[in-house]
């Protein structure tokens, strides 16, 4: 056989060789291999090329053009079958298990209300049902209606109870500026614009020089106060008295004991019986350590407005009287929920806000 017929042979061999392992081929790696295997750089028709050094003259266009139509013939074998494995592969994973767009989603988890801002919600609610509305003021506060209007003047002792802290007004050449020390100042501030009859509440933020467990620089008040002709110390009791109620939740006794604020007179401030030993002082045999085991919470503090404070907002105390409370708002929701540390309420740690 001459060199022609025996390389024709092996190349015809070879030839159906790699187009069978082509067709073969069960994914894109195998077909890799194949293309490697016959027309790669080491592969079987470059050896076959490499062998055309013996071949004569004449024979070697022949075989040239043979190698050349294998090459071709297994190219395009090639591609066809790459993209019929392509497609292979898509309806294999179109045919076979598919996620379940029926499974619900992960969702996003919805955040809920502050246990304060539900606290203050609830106080609110209370109060609209007694048909009071609601006032709000500034947090940055002057002299005048922090203390001044309220009764308290500049060498007042009153005003050391509320340690504060000043603004620097420099800037607008203002040198009475404070950060409200309590809501009271919503007292004056709607009195100068509004004539009774007034039944109003101003919850909002108040600041002290203050910080420990039960004391936050920055805490939240609500102030109540109501004017008209007629108004009397019992209004003020039967109010606050139903008001502590509704709030604990229960038929709490309810006290007042004489006071002492510069904007009322007379001043009372109201306990409630411990809501942690029921008002026996004791819990566990032991003192209650909420109430020091007297059975009494302080929780808010009132009074008749004094007519001091009317005639600063020119109301006749002749005609109208009128009685404010103020109280605390974490103080209350301490309560309510059993919280020991009123910075748990301003941490964002969700392990406690999620409580709630
Ligand atoms: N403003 C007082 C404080 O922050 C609380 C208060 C007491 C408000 C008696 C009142 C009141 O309206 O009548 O300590």
């Amino acid at each position: 056989m001459s060199d022609t017929g025996q390389l024709g042979a092996e190349l015809d061999g070879l030839e159906r060789e790699a187009l069978e392992a082509v067709a073969q081929a069960a994914d894109g790696a195998q077909l890799e291999q194949a293309r490697v295997a016959y027309l790669g750089k080491k592969g079987s028709l470059t050896r076959v090329l490499r062998a055309m050094g013996g071949v004569s003259a004449e024979e070697r266009p022949v075989l040239g053009q043979r190698v050349n139509e294998i090459k071709t013939a297994l190219a395009d074998a090639i591609e066809l079958r790459g993209t019929g494995l392509k497609g292979e592969a898509r309806a294999a994973r179109l045919a076979g298990p598919q996620f379940d767009v029926t499974l619900p989603g992960y969702g996003q988890p919805s955040g809920h209300v502050h246990p304060i801002s539900r606290t203050l919600a609830e106080i609110t609610e209370i109060f609209v049902s007694y048909g009071f509305s609601v006032a709000e003021g500034p947090e940055i506060e002057d002299d005048y209606h922090n203390f001044e209007a309220l009764n308290i003047p500049a060498d007042h002792p009153a005003r050391d109870m509320q340690d504060t802290f000043f603004i620097d007004g420099s800037d607008t050449g203002r040198d009475d500026l404070v950060l409200r020390t309590h809501t009271s100042p919503v007292q004056i501030r709607v009195m100068e614009t509004t004539e009774p009859p007034l039944r109003i509440i101003a919850p909002g933020c108040v600041y002290r020089h203050d910080d420990d467990v039960t004391h936050s620089p920055m805490f939240h008040q609500v102030e109540g106060f109501m004017v008209d002709r007629g108004i009397t110390f019992g209004h003020l009791k039967g109010m606050l008295t139903a008001f502590l109620r509704r709030i604990f939740d229960r038929e709490l006794p309810v006290r007042f004991r004489p006071s002492f604020f510069p904007f009322t007179e007379p001043s009372a401030e109201a306990d409630i019986g411990c809501v942690l030993c029921d008002s026996t002082g004791l819990q566990k045999g032991a003192t209650c350590r909420i109430c020091k085991g007297t059975g009494w919470l302080e929780i808010l503090g009132a009074g008749m407005v004094d007519p001091a404070v009317f005639a600063h907002v020119g109301y006749d105390p002749e005609e109208y009287t009128g009685f404010a409370f103020g109280l605390g708002v974490e103080r209350i929701a301490m309560l309510k929920y059993g919280i020991g540390d009123i910075r748990l309420f301003y941490g964002g740690d969700l392990r406690f806000l999620s409580q709630f």
